[in-house]
Formats: structure tokens, sequence, C-alpha cells
């Protein structure tokens, strides 16, 4: 039995702890917006917050989680009011919208930490999540208006 706190809920999960944390979110929690790409941590599309940090949880075992607290884009909003990130990024309007899911989480993760980030910090940090439409410069842009009012004014890329 592993136990973990999954977007601020307690579980019990009776799993074998060689499993993924992907799979137990997706399979025994039918926490589905956390996507499946790669399967080997290349994508990002699996990424999800533990203890704050993200991570990719294809390559996390869910013995590893044990007593820890995972963030997946279900918890991402508070209560109705969606997540800065996640509101620019409707607003950029992405285009399949199955990297989303981790770049929101990624993203939010960098304000958290860099609340008001250059362009190169956002290019570096978001490196390890790849979109398979190439809306890199929607991404840019969406963490960009992200960081408030006014920062819009400083986006050079179109
Ligand atoms: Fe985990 Fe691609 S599915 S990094």
């Amino acid at each position: 039995m592993i136990e973990l706190t999954v977007n601020g809920t307690s579980h019990t999960v009776s799993s074998d702890p060689r499993r993924t944390l992907l799979d137990v979110l997706r399979e025994d929690l039918k926490l589905t917006g956390t996507k499946y790409g790669c399967g080997e941590g290349a994508c990002g599309a699996c990424t999800v917050l533990l203890d704050g940090q993200p991570v990719v949880s294809c390559l996390v075992l869910i013995g590893e989680v044990q007593g820890r607290a995972v963030t997946t884009i279900e918890g991402l909003a508070a209560e109705d009011v969606l997540h800065p990130v996640q509101e620019a990024l409707v607003a950029e309007g992405m285009q399949c919208g199955y990297c989303v899911p981790g770049m929101a989480l990624l993203a939010a993760a960098l304000l958290r930490q860099t609340p008001e980030p250059t362009d190169e910090e956002i290019v570096r940090w978001m490196g390890g999540s790849l979109c398979r439409c190439g809306g890199y410069r929607a991404v840019l842009r969406a963490i960009r208006r992200a960081v408030g009012p006014g920062a819009n004014d400083e986006v050079q890329v179109k």
C-alpha cells in the first residue's frame, strides 16, 4: 500500500511499487489530464509537480512517491478559477492541446520560482517540454502574458 496526496486529497493505492506514477495517476486514480507521450522522459507530456517540483511522471516509480504530494493539471486551478498560466494558454490558442497539461504545470513551477522570467529563462526552463504542433511561440507568449499586466508589451516574439 502506498499513501500519497494528489491535488490535496489523500489516497492509498495498492500497487506494485515499480509501476510509474503516470500509470497510477491515469489508471488507478483516473486523472487522465496527465498525458502519456514518449514513456521515456523525453517529451514532458507527463509532467506533474512532486512536492512542488516538476517531474516527468513516466520516470517516477510509485514506490518513490510514498508520503509525498503530487499536483496534476486537475489540481492546478483554484476552485473554479484557472491558474494564470492556464488562462494565458487558452488565450493564446494552442492547437491539439496534448502537451498543454505538462506545459502548464512546468510554467506554473517556473513562475513560482521566478515570478518575472526573461524570455531566455522561459525558453531554457521549458526546453524539456515538446509540442508536436510546434506551438513554442504561443507558449512563450502565454507565459509572458501570465506574468502579469504589461508583460505583453515586452514580448518580442510574433
Ligand atoms: Fe513522460 Fe514523455 S511521457 S516524458
